[in-house]
C-alpha cells in the first residue's frame, strides 16, 4: 500500500516537475528571447510571446509557412514526426528547415523565422474574418462540391449585342445566378467572362446535392431568363454545369478592404475540365464519379463516359444526369 502510495508520489512528483520546465527559445529576426514549457511546439512558444508567426494550415503539418532554420542546439527539438519529414520533403526542404508547428521543445534552442509576416497578418483583415466567419481567416481546408457554369456558344452569341447589352444581360445573368447558388448555401466565388465558379461547403454531408439542385435551378432560371432575351433580343441563352466534390482549401484572399473568399485545389481544377467536357459530351451537366455517387440515389442519370481530361492522367467516369428526384431541402 505504501509502496504504491509512493509511486503514485513519485509518478506525481515527476509530473509537476515536467510541467514546471521551462526552456529559453531565442527567436529571431525579432530577437526575442521566449520561455517555453517542456513539450511546446516552437510555434506554440511564438504566439504565446505575440510574435506574428506565420502558420497558414493552422499547425497541421499541411503547409510550410510556419518553417524555420535551427540556429543552435538542434537537438534540444524533438526528431521530425513522419507526418513533418512527409511536407519538408515534399518541397525539398528536409535537412534544411523545420515546421515550427511540428518542433517540441526539450531544451533551450535558437531559431530564425523564415516566413516574415508582419505583412501577412495584416491582410487577414477584421473585416474579412467577418465576411467568412465560417472559415479559419489563415484558410482552411473544406470538402466542397464546386460547381462551374458558362454560357454555351457565348462568342458568336456577343455579335448579336452592343457591349452595353451585354454587360446588362451578364448582369442580370449573374445576379440570378447568385440567388439560386444562395438558396442552396453556396457562394459565387469568382466569374470568368461569362462563366462562374461556386462552392458549396457548409454541410458535407449535403454539399453534392445542394451543386447539383443548383444546377437544375439554373437550368429553370435560364428559361425564365430566354423569355425575357426573346422579348428583348430575339436571342436565347442556354449553359453548361460541371461539378465536382471534395478536398479544397478556402480562404479570404485579396488587399485590405477588398477581400474576397478564394477556393483552391485539384478538385476546383477538375470541376473546370468537366464543365468544359460538356461540349465534346453534347451535354449540359456533367458530375464527377465522386459527386454521381454521392446522389445518385436521388437523381436521374443520363449517359455515362470515360474520358481523358486536359491537364489530368488517366481517365475520368463521368455522369450525364437528367433530373433531381428528391426536391427536399
Ligand atoms: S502551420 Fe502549416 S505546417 Fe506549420
Amino acid at each position: 500500500m505504501t509502496d504504491q502510495h509512493g509511486g503514485l508520489e513519485d509518478q506525481n512528483q515527476a509530473r509537476r516537475a515536467q510541467i514546471a520546465t521551462k526552456y529559453n527559445v531565442y527567436i529571431l529576426p525579432e530577437n526575442k528571447k521566449v520561455e517555453a514549457n517542456q513539450g511546446d511546439t516552437i510555434l506554440d512558444a511564438s504566439l504565446n510571446a505575440e510574435i506574428p508567426h506565420t502558420h497558414a494550415c493552422g499547425g497541421n503539418a499541411k503547409c510550410t509557412t510556419c518553417r524555420i532554420t535551427v540556429l543552435e542546439n538542434a537537438d534540444h527539438l524533438q526528431s521530425p514526426s513522419v507526418k513533418e519529414s512527409r511536407v519538408l520533403k515534399k518541397f525539398g526542404l528536409e535537412g534544411q528547415f523545420r515546421l515550427a508547428c511540428q518542433a517540441r521543445i526539450h531544451g533551450d534552442v535558437k531559431i530564425k523565422r523564415e516566413v516574415l509576416d508582419v505583412l501577412d497578418m495584416k491582410l487577414f483583415t477584421p473585416k474579412s474574418r467577418e465576411l467568412f466567419k465560417s472559415i479559419q481567416p489563415l484558410g482552411e481546408e473544406r470538402k466542397a462540391a464546386i460547381l462551374f457554369a458558362d454560357i454555351q456558344d457565348y462568342t458568336p452569341f456577343t455579335d448579336h449585342f452592343a457591349p452595353y447589352d451585354i454587360m446588362h444581360l451578364l448582369n442580370r445573368y449573374f445576379y440570378l445566378a447568385g440567388n439560386v447558388i444562395k438558396k442552396y448555401e453556396g457562394r459565387i466565388i469568382d466569374y470568368y467572362g461569362d462563366g462562374f465558379l461556386a462552392a458549396f461547403y457548409l454541410d458535407e454531408t449535403k454539399v453534392s446535392m445542394q451543386a447539383v439542385k443548383s444546377a437544375f435551378a439554373l437550368f429553370a432560371m435560364v428559361d425564365s431568363l430566354n423569355d425575357y432575351l426573346q422579348n428583348l433580343f430575339h436571342q436565347n441563352i442556354s449553359i453548361r454545369v460541371g461539378i465536382h466534390t471534395g478536398d479544397v482549401i478556402l480562404g479570404a484572399i485579396g488587399i485590405q478592404g477588398m477581400d474576397k473568399l478564394a477556393v483552391i485545389g485539384d478538385t476546383v481544377n477538375v470541376a473546370s475540365r468537366i464543365e468544359q467536357m460538356n461540349k465534346e459530351t453534347k451535354t449540359n451537366l456533367l458530375l464527377s464519379e465522386t459527386t454521381y455517387h454521392e446522389v445518385a440515389a436521388k437523381v436521374t442519370a443520363g449517359r455515362t463516359f470515360q474520358k481523358r481530361l486536359k491537364g489530368k492522367n488517366g481517365l475520368y467516369q463521368l455522369y450525364e444526369v437528367k433530373a433531381v428526384k428528391d426536391t427536399e431541402g
